[in-house]
């Protein structure tokens, strides 16, 4: 599976001081964790539900104006305990119903914690977004003496999700320009276009393993 590096800058070691260590160590090791379980369901004969991922520590501006905006202190201690986004993964599959099989290989990790979880793949947000959100919490076997949890929070989506989420990203920070109301309709409406294409490329997946299954001979 692909090596994993996230960018962090002066402003972020000086945000978050030495409790970036233990936010670094959660994303190594829920993604050693899965990286494992990948190929261990790999040398099983079984698909690898995971195309790629990526992994992010909160940028200190983005989240100094996060704490603002929800009236809480601007501290690091906020940042670790009142949010749960500080770090960030996102699994990016090739399928639907791969998004639920990661989520259970998650589930099934030995300690974790899942804190949360939110279905915005059955149950999108009014503008379209779809994904599969969990905060989950790993304990950190590195430090005997650091027993405060860090949360993760995991984002779960197919690749057409991504590309959607990724535009759609892209296009909020253009803000003031006209035609507000037909650009989150347009929006929407891809999302939906998106949506039913990844549906039917699961069924094409189906149709395709149905018919390989079939050409195998007995016993397999
Ligand atoms: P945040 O304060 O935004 O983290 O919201 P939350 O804690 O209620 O969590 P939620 O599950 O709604 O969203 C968490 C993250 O999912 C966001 O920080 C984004 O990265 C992503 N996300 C949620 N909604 C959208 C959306 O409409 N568009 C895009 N592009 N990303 C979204
Ligand atoms: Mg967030």
């Amino acid at each position: 599976m692909e090596a994993l590096t996230w960018s962090v800058t002066q402003a972020e070691r000086e945000f978050y001081g030495e409790h970036l260590v233990l936010l670094e160590g959660a994303i190594s090791e829920f993604l050693s964790c899965m990286d494992m379980i990948r190929r261990y369901r790999v040398s099983l004969g079984k698909d690898d539900p995971v195309a790629s991922v990526q992994a992010r520590i909160k940028g200190a501006d983005s989240m100094r104006q996060k704490l603002k905006r929800q009236g809480l202190p601007v501290t690091v201690d906020s940042a670790l305990h009142k949010v749960w986004d500080a770090a960030g993964v996102r699994l990016i599959c090739p399928f639907v119903s791969e998004i639920y099989t990661t989520a259970s290989l998650i589930r099934g990790i030995p300690g974790i914690r899942v804190l949360r979880e939110k279905d915005y793949v059955r149950f999108p947000k009014p503008n379209g977004y779809r994904s599969y959100h969990m905060v989950v919490c790993l304990p950190l076997r590195f430090l005997e003496r650091q027993q405060q949890p860090v949360w993760l929070e995991l984002q779960i989506r197919t690749i057409a999700m991504d590309c959607w989420a990724s535009i759609e990203h892209q296009l909020k920070y253009k803000k003031d320009i006209p035609n507000q109301k037909l650009i989150v309709q347009e929006l929407k409406r891809c999302a939906d276009e998106i949506a039913s294409t990844d549906l039917s490329l699961q069924t094409i997946r189906e149709l395709i393993e149905g018919s390989e299954r079939e050409e195998l001979p007995c016993g397999f």
